[in-house]
């Protein structure tokens, strides 16, 4: 079985300490554009969302496809599959990633963003791996050591997302996509 490295209990204090940071930040009572990173963000966005509402900051949800993993590892090139149908012109914008590794796809998904003629463009991640350069990221849930981590959104070959916590994947277990 899996190692736990953060319970149900602890991802939903690192979530609520998120949200009211954000919140502290909304105060021009703007609706916030919350804009989730499929697939990994799922449950992290919902939590926070749910979490921002109680903080009483007005959200707005969309999605985007991103892809830039290859296995366990960074492929180094970001494809944006699927774009909001909303006018993004002055929109303050929150982009929502489960976790921070080299820092190429929030870095590629806000420039593609501010391009387009979004407002305020700022980025929340869950967690970052110890080391990285988190300049890209305005909200971090919390640090972690450097290695795979699965649950709670996170997939090793699709598999785990549905886990209510986040386990390390045993690194003995071969990588999916090299096989
Ligand atoms: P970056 O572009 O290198 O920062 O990678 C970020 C993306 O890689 C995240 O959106 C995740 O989908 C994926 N990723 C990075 N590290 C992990 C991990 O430990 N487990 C699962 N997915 C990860
Ligand atoms: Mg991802």
């Amino acid at each position: 079985m899996m190692d736990k490295l953060l319970d149900g209990h602890q991802i939903e204090q690192i979530v609520e300490d998120l949200a009211r940071r954000i919140a502290a930040d909304q105060a021009n009572g703007q609706p916030l554009m919350v804009v989730g990173l499929l697939k990994g963000c799922l449950p992290f966005m919902a939590d926070l969302c749910r979490s921002l509402s109680g903080f009483g900051v007005r959200v707005e949800m969309e999605y985007l496809r991103v892809k830039s993993y290859l296995g366990r590892r960074s492929s180094g090139t970001v494809q944006i599959f699927e774009l909001p149908e909303v006018d993004l012109v002055d929109r303050e914008i929150l982009l929502v990633d489960d976790i921070l590794d080299t820092g190429l796809t929030l870095r590629e998904v806000a420039r593609f963003f501010r391009e387009r003629g979004a407002g305020r463009v700022r980025t929340c991640v869950l967690l970052s791996k110890e080391g990285r350069d988190a300049a890209v990221v305005d909200y971090l849930g919390t640090t972690i050591p450097d290695v795979f981590v699965v649950g709670y959104g996170m997939d090793d070959a699709e598999q785990y997302r549905e886990l209510p916590y986040i386990g390390i994947v045993n690194q003995d277990k071969p990588d999916a996509s090299c096989a």
